[in-house]
C-alpha cells in the first residue's frame, strides 16, 4: 500500500527516520524473535489474514508487528494505553514498514476508544491484545466481527483475568491464548522486565536517588517480586504490601518487611503498585503519606492508586518535570504521582528492554501461530502455549545468550523416569 493511500493517525511522520533507527536497535536485542520471522518469511503462516493489534506501540512491538508481516499477515497496529506510544515508532511504522498504525502519545481516552475501532474496522482473522481492551470492545461493540476471528493472544495478567471472566459466563467468542502464562513470559517480562523499567521509570520522571529511601511495593507477584529486588538491589529498604498470606510469607522470607498498606503509608518515601487491582493505595492512605511522597503505578490500569478521588483534596496539581506532578493537598502536605498512575514503565522510561521482549513477542508470534494452525479444533476457551514452545524459546535464549547446558544422560533418564527401589 502506497502511504498517501494509508489510513493512519500519529503525532508526525518526520519523526518517522529517528524512529526506524529505534526499531532497528531494538531487533538487534531480539535473536529469538529474528529466527522465528526467518522461519516465518519461508512458511509464510499468516497469509492473507488480516491482524489487527493493541499494544503499547514501543520500538519493540514494532518489531512483533514486523515479524508477524513477514509472516503474511495484513496488519494494523494501535495503542493499547494512551501515554505509551513512542511517536517516532509509529511513524515509522507507516513510512517505512507499510504499517497503518493509529497511536499519539497523549491521545484523549475518546481518541484511544476510536483508534480501537479503526483497527476492528480493519475486519480481523487474528487479535493480538495487551490488556483485552481490543477483544472486550469486540464482545460489547462489535459481535459481529468474532464469527470470523480465528483466535485472539493476550500479554498481560490483567487481560488474562478478563478474559478469564468471559470465559467464566460463557461469554468468549472465539479462542484465547494467554501469552502471559507461559513461563518464558511471566518469569523474566514480569519479574526482570518490570522489576528494571519500574525503578528507571521511577528514576527518569524525578532523578532522585533510591538508596537509602523506603520504597513500598503493593503486589507481589511476579511483577512485585523483580520490583522489590531491584528497589533492593539499588540500597532501598524495601516495604512489601499484599493480601495473599502465601506470597506475604515469600517476601518475609527475603528479608523484606511485611505490613498493611495502612502502615507503610506513614513510612514509605516511594510507593509503587503492581497488583492488577483497584484503589490499592486509595485517598486515606495518600492523606496520611509523608510530606514529599512519590507515588507510581506498573499495574496495567491507572486505578491502582486512586488519583481521581484525590482531586478533591487537592488545592493545585504543578506538572514538575514531564512524568511527575505535585499534588499539593489541602492538608499542607504535597504527594509526587508519576504518570498521571499509569504504568510508570512505560510512560517515564521506554517499557521492558528488547531482550526481554523478545522472549514475551516469541510467545505472541508462535501464539498466533498455534490458533491458526489449529483453526477449527479449538473451543472459545483460554489456552495455554504448550509446555514444548516454552521450551524451545528457553532454548532459542540460551544459544543466542551463549550459554550451554547439561543434558540427562540415558542413565540418568531411565532413573528419573523410574519408581523401583
Ligand atoms: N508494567 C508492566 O510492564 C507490566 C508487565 C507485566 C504485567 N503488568 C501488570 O502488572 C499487574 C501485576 O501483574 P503480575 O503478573 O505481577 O500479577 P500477579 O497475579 O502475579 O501478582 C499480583 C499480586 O498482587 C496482589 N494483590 C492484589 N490485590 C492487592 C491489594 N489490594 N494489596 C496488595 N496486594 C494485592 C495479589 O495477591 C498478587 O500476589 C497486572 O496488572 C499486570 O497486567 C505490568
Amino acid at each position: 500500500m502506497l502511504m498517501k493511500e494509508m489510513k493512519y493517525d500519529i503525532k508526525d511522520i518526520n519523526l518517522a527516520d529517528q524512529g526506524k533507527n529505534q526499531i532497528e536497535w531494538a531487533f538487534k536485542d531480539m535473536p529469538v524473535l529474528k529466527q522465528i520471522q526467518e522461519r516465518f518469511i519461508a512458511e509464510q503462516p499468516f497469509k492473507g489474514l488480516k491482524l489487527s493489534a493493541c499494544v503499547h506501540v514501543t520500538k519493540e512491538t514494532a518489531a512483533l508487528c514486523v515479524v508477524m508481516k513477514a509472516g503474511g499477515a495484513d496488519a494494523v497496529l494501535v495503542a493499547s494505553n494512551p501515554l505509551s506510544t513512542q511517536d517516532d515508532v509509529a511513524a515509522a511504522l507507516v513510512k517505512h514498514y507499510d504499517i497503518p498504525t493509529f497511536a499519539i502519545a497523549g491521545e484523549t481516552v475518546e481518541q484511544y476508544k476510536s483508534h480501537i475501532k479503526e483497527a476492528l474496522n480493519h475486519n480481523p482473522d487474528i487479535v493480538i491484545d495487551d490488556g483485552c481492551d481490543m477483544v472486550s470492545m469486540i464482545h460489547a461493540e462489535r459481535p459481529e466481527l468474532a464469527s470470523k476471528i480465528i483466535g485472539s493472544t493476550e500479554e498481560t495478567t490483567t487481560g488474562i483475568i478478563r478474559l478469564q471472566a468471559l470465559e467464566a459466563q460463557g461469554e468468549l467468542k472465539f479462542p484465547a491464548v494467554g501469552v502471559n502464562t507461559s513461563l518464558t513470559k511471566h518469569l523474566y517480562d514480569n519479574r526482570y522486565g518490570t522489576g528494571q523499567s519500574s525503578l528507571d521509570g521511577i528514576i527518569r520522571g524525578a532523578n532522585i536517588l533510591i538508596a537509602g529511601k523506603t520504597v513500598v511495593i503493593s503486589g507481589y507477584g511476579w511483577c512485585g517480586r523483580g520490583c522489590a529486588l531491584r528497589a533492593k538491589a539499588l540500597g532501598a529498604n524495601v516495604i512489601v504490601c499484599e493480601v495473599d498470606p502465601l506470597k506475604a510469607l515469600e517476601a518475609a522470607m527475603e528479608g523484606y518487611r511485611v505490613m498493611p498498606i495502612e502502615k507503610a503509608a506513614l513510612e514509605g518515601d516511594i510507593f509503587l503498585t503492581v497488583t492488577g487491582d483497584k484503589h490499592v493505595i486509595d485517598v486515606k492512605h495518600l492523606l496520611t503519606m509523608k510530606d514529599g511522597a512519590f507515588v507510581a503505578n506498573a499495574g496495567h490500569f491507572d486505578w491502582e492508586v486512586n488519583v481521581g478521588d484525590l482531586r478533591a483534596y487537592t488545592t493545585e496539581i504543578k506538572q514538575i518535570r514531564p512524568s511527575l506532578e505535585e499534588y499539593k493537598l489541602n492538608n499542607g502536605k504535597s504527594i509526587y504521582v508519576f504518570a498521571q498512575g499509569r504504568l510508570v514503565n512505560l510512560v517515564a522510561a521506554e517499557g521492558h528492554p528488547a531482550s526481554v521482549m523478545d522472549m514475551s513477542f516469541a510467545n505472541q508470534a508462535l501464539g498466533i501461530e498455534f490458533l491458526v494452525k489449529n483453526y477449527g479444533k479449538l473451543e472459545n476457551k483460554l489456552y495455554t502455549l504448550p509446555h514444548e514452545v516454552d521450551v524451545k524459546i528457553a532454548e532459542l535464549k540460551l544459544k543466542a545468550m551463549g550459554i550451554e547446558i547439561d543434558t540427562l544422560t540415558p542413565e540418568q533418564e531411565e532413573y528419573l523416569n523410574s519408581w523401583k527401589f
